[in-house]
């Protein structure tokens, strides 16, 4: 969760890292800090709140340091305060330290090490680690070798950063199960939990892997394991640049991501021709072994899952399953033979997908996933990746990942069905042929923009709403509901068309305006008849569809495919507008955070 920054080098880190925690901020957090050495001691600020706090303490105390670690904290053990931001320290403030996920056994380290006299500042997990450090540096007084003996004795999830006073300009690192990338420049090394952290300064990064300790000082890297053997990783360039995490004029970055969307199909198409190995590793020989799919994902990947499981049931005539990973990480799931786990995750870093995943390698199976940050961890765990081409995704909740999560898993189900003889190849190419008009029919979807504010706008003060689809357009329903909900904190639901009779019915009054999704097809007339049933309650209707259908949101003719990915817009659109004219924090939205790294 959340982020570090960190710099060493020859110049003053101090715009570095506050700039560099400044873009991780899409993160999420609650409140920030930076640790810098000034002539050979460390010096700590914290603040409760935004960056911009930070910037204003950082700028009185005329910051000026060639080594600075920084840190934005997502709460998980203590209250969000002064003394449980991090950078934390041991007794002494030699050490200091920032980390990222949670200590699991940090209760027990903690009491061994008060019983050798250290005193803890703050509730966090955290802060153990600063003492550990500490506690190994009174035998070996070497900071590397401090640094890994401590490490080997943390459980759970961690980035860590930590610098030494009496060692200037070295830094030293550790990652298991939280992310944390090396930027390389000359003579100055960036250490951060994303990318853009440090994009203005070098695009030569390395993303360390679980088990990797780092040192770093003005004059070089080195990568070792726990037991200090020496690992080569490889250098990758960045080519996408800082500005595509602008916003551009927009707004917001939610508004800008929802207008990015026919660039990031397109983008997403380029990379998925109609050919199953070049676009997703798996040869013909290999697709014709799979039996059935288990997809997992959480939240809005979720919901892609659920539209995937139409595709690849009705298209590549595979069974598939569908569930949330923190439910299928806890079950007793009698994995079949020849059944391949799909996961999706735009930011390849959820801890309830990462976790089934696992449990699914665990027992054999092989793992497909759908991610949008490269090297991401789930994207190494799986045993064939495919990247969605959608530029970081900054606002909390996701739009452009969801359109190109739906495009990447259906080019899935067509080269699936085409690689098994499911679909003939002149069918798959006339699939793939509509597919390939996705970005221009996401164009028209976005030009309902006006029509969709001025439906916000006689709708933004009902306290509750409802989403009905079938079909395609019953995942959508789910997500047009959890898009609003998110951003504009009122209640809303999604349900199958069918179901509403079997209870949702009693909450439609006139105060809930219900939102239908009606792709043309065989639920069509079903989901009139939904509509005739609220309406009879005299509920306002918003209806969205592909049909020509007067009193409705009509978006471009197509199949019922690909109805859920171009009908995607006008909710996201919905939700936007309504959130925006109550006045909430769209990019932020309250309690949330972009990547869930945590149980
Ligand atoms: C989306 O709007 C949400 N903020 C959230 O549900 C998100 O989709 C979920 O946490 C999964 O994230 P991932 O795609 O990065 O794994
Ligand atoms: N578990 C730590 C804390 O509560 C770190 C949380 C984070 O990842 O920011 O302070």
């Amino acid at each position: 969760m959340c982020g570090i920054a960190a710099y060493t080098g020859k110049k003053n880190g101090n715009t570095v890292i506050l700039n560099g925690l400044k873009k991780l901020e899409y993160r999420g957090y609650d409140s920030a800090g930076i640790a810098y050495l000034q002539n050979a001691s460390i010096n700590i600020l914290k603040s409760v709140g935004k960056v911009e706090n930070l910037k204003e303490l950082a700028l009185k105390d005329k910051v000026n340091s060639f080594c600075i670690i920084g840190h934005t904290r997502w709460a998980t053990h203590g209250k969000p305060s002064q003394e449980n931001s991090h950078p934390h320290t041991g007794n002494k403030s030699e050490i200091a330290l920032v980390h990222n996920g949670i200590i699991e056994n940090y209760l027990e380290l903690k009491q061994r090490l008060a019983a050798k006299g250290h005193k803890f500042k703050s509730e966090t997990d955290s802060e153990v680690a600063a003492h550990l450090i500490e506690e190994y540096l009174k035998k070996t007084k070497n900071f590397e070798a401090a640094f890994t003996s401590a490490v080997k004795h943390l459980k759970g999830a961690y980035a860590i950063t930590a610098m030494y006073s009496k060692e200037p300009g070295v830094l030293m690192a550790a990652k298991k199960q939280s992310p944390l990338v090396l930027g390389i420049a000359e003579d100055e090394y960036f250490l951060a939990s994303d990318v853009p952290a440090f994009l203005e300064y070098t695009r030569k990064v390395i993303f360390l892997e679980d088990g990797d300790i780092i040192k770093i000082s003005p004059t070089g890297y080195k990568i070792t394991n726990a037991q200090g053997g020496n690992i080569k990783r490889k250098i990758s360039f960045i080519n996408w640049d800082s500005a595509s995490a602008q916003k551009g004029g927009y707004k917001h970055f939610m508004l800008k991501e929802i207008f990015d969307q026919p660039q990031a199909v397109e983008d997403t198409l380029r990379t998925l021709p109609l050919n199953i190995e070049k676009s997703f590793s798996i040869t013909p020989a290999r697709a014709k072994k799979i039996k059935g799919f288990y997809i997992i994902a959480c939240g809005t990947a979720y919901h892609a899952a659920l539209a995937a499981k139409y595709w690849i049931e009705s298209i590549a005539k595979l069974p598939a399953e569908v569930e949330t990973a923190s439910e299928f990480r806890y079950r007793d799931v009698n994995f079949q033979k020849d059944w391949v786990l799909a996961a999706i995750s735009q930011s390849g870093e959820t801890a309830d997908t990462l976790s089934a995943l696992i449990k699914a390698k665990k027992a054999g199976v092989k793992v497909l996933s759908v991610c949008n940050v490269l090297g991401s961890t789930i994207a190494r765990e799986s045993d064939f990746t495919v990247y969605t081409h959608c530029g970081p995704e900054i606002s909390v909740a996701s739009t452009k990942a969801f359109t190109a999560q739906l495009t990447a898993l259906y080019s899935l189900a067509i080269n699936l069905a085409a690689a098994r003889g499911a679909l003939s190849k002149k069918e798959a190419a006339s699939l793939y042929k509509e597919l390939y008009r996705l970005p221009a029919l996401m164009t028209q979807a976005l030009k309902t923009r006006e029509q969709i504010r001025k439906i916000a706008k006689k709708a933004y003060k009902k306290p509750s709403f409802i989403f009905l689809g079938r079909n395609t357009g019953y995942p959508l329903a789910l997500e047009g509901a959890l898009k609003l909900k998110e951003i504009s904190y009122l209640h809303a639901e999604g349900f199958a068309g069918g179901e509403i009779k079997h209870g949702p019915i009693a909450l439609i009054d006139a105060a809930t305006p219900v939102i239908t999704l009606m792709p043309a097809g065989k639920t069509y007339d079903k989901m009139l008849n939904s509509c005739r049933e609220v309406e009879a309650r005299g509920a306002d209707l918003i209806m969205i569809t592909n049909e020509c259908l007067s009193n409705a949101i009509v978006l471009p003719k197509t199949g019922e495919n690909l109805f859920p990915i171009i009908a995607a817009v006008p909710l996201q659109l919905f939700a936007y507008y309504i959130a925006d004219l109550r006045g909430r924090e769209i990019d932020r939205p309250r309690n949330l955070a972009k990547s869930v790294t945590v149980e």
